[in-house]
């Protein structure tokens, strides 16, 4: 039986904790008045001191009008407030006689606890974050039934202490879950990444019923029943690998021609525009990234078809990475034997260059149980600079590989 403290036994705090109250001794700190039939409520200097582990689950409120309920998206972005955290643990440090196991629960953007809690908690204590997957209405259900577990630690490494909370949970999980470790960074991104795309796939099909019901002739229920039964592409984990964007014959295009259907109908809002405003400063964000790194070496991209094995550079996203580069006042060169469009495709390199390493035919083929890598179109000479926004090359001799998208120091 551990000894665990609640700081903040709110809507989310109460019952998680009465939940761990079953197997454990469990103390409750509120800033107002709350009761528990199993959660010894009492004040905070008794309960860090009488815990070994402290759970945070104060609020991280937005401000208010912010919570979705009335119009917002006109108004100035704003984060979430991170008071409640702070005074959390400055009340941990002023109050602890002895190193404390602090572990935040509370939901926050990522990037804030390295750079805004962390550094408040006396050092004497360790910390994980561990934001939690839980619904109003089933939260008790929810915390012993969770379709993962986050553990943020500094470096993202298992540590002990990450080792040991696992073992906590293992003492009241009902579903044996699975468990994410990662940095605190990542944790934060996990959790509230899994919220948004839950936002976007609902606003993907509530724009499929303003079609329905603008076009006529449509049930929403018959198309959006057919793409969830869509296991192969959509409902799984294809397209969940960052890297280069969507591209093809098909896809841009299909979004390009929806802008015209989404104006013809009035519908009142253009999902397809953002996507491809999106997939548009992704691209430039990728060019700029390649002229950062050129330090005067030439620029070439490993592939120009908009996949690897076929010869279509239509929709290709090498090409409008390609149209950033040259704005911003690079050339480039591609090499890819297969292209149909010739233009700048180039057969050999002469000297060392900035290598964007579009191509990965295991990543794009994988699903037809194809496994083989892409091979290099010709000798890449030593001294050149690979990235790869796949993330997928290992270190070659005379080559520097760049793994675009991790920033985890190394
Ligand atoms: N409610 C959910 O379904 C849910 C799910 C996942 C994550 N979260 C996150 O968990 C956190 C808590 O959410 P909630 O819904 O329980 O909020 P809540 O407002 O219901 O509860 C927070 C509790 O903390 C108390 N409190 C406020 N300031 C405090 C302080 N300085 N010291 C001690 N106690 C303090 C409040 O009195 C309240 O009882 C938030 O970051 C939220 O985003 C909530």
């Amino acid at each position: 039986m551990k000894k665990i403290g609640f700081i903040g036994i709110g809507k989310l705090g109460l019952d998680c904790a009465e939940v761990m109250a079953e197997k454990h001794e469990v103390r409750g700190y509120d800033i107002y008045p709350r009761t528990s039939d199993t959660v010894k409520v009492c004040d905070i200097e008794e309960l860090v001191n009488e815990s070994e582990w402290i759970f945070i689950a104060v609020p991280t409120p937005h401000a208010e009008g912010y919570d979705g309920s009335v119009p917002s998206s006109h108004m100035e972005p704003k984060d979430f407030g991170h008071e409640a955290v702070i005074d959390a643990i400055q009340k941990i440090n002023k109050y602890a006689k002895s190193s404390k196991k602090v572990v935040l629960i509370s939901t926050v953007l990522p990037g804030t606890t390295r750079r805004k809690f962390f550094p408040l908690l006396d050092p004497q204590h360790q910390f994980l974050y561990n934001p939690y997957l839980i619904a109003m209405g089933s939260v008790k259900w929810d915390m012993v039934n969770p379709e993962m577990v986050m553990i943020g630690t500094d470096d993202g490494n298992p540590n002990a202490l990450a080792g040991e909370l696992i073992d906590l949970y293992k003492t009241i999980m009902q579903n044996n879950p699975r468990y994410e470790i990662g940095t605190w960074d990542e944790c934060e991104a996990m959790k509230i990444f899994y919220n948004t795309f839950i936002s976007a796939k609902v606003g993907l099909v509530n724009m499929i019923q303003d079609f329905a019901l603008r076009i006529g002739h449509i049930n929403v229920d018959v198309v959006t029943d057919a793409l969830a039964r869509s296991t192969m592409r959509i409902m799984g984990p294809k397209y969940m690998t960052a890297g280069m964007g969507d591209a093809g014959a098909c896809h841009p295009r299909d979004n390009i021609a929806l802008r015209w259907l989404a104006k013809e109908y009035d519908i009142g809002y253009d999902l397809f525009d953002t996507v491809m405003h999106a997939r548009e400063i992704q691209a430039r964000n990728l060019a700029q990234f390649l002229v950062d790194k050129s330090n005067n070496l030439p620029i070439a991209i490993h592939g120009k078809a908009y996949k690897p094995d076929v010869p279509y550079c239509i929709g290709s996203y090498s090409t409008l990475v390609g149209h950033y580069i040259k704005e911003l006042g690079h050339s480039v060169v591609y090499l890819d034997p297969l292209a149909d469009d010739p233009a700048d495709v180039v057969a050999e390199l002469s000297g060392p260059h900035v290598v964007l390493w579009a191509h990965n035919r295991k990543i794009t083929y994988e699903y037809t149980g194809d496994q083989l890598e892409t091979q290099p179109y010709c000798e890449i000479p030593q001294g050149s600079v690979i990235v790869d926004p796949w993330r997928k090359l290992v270190d070659m001799t005379g080559l520097t590989v760049i793994h675009y998208g991790n920033t985890r120091p190394a």
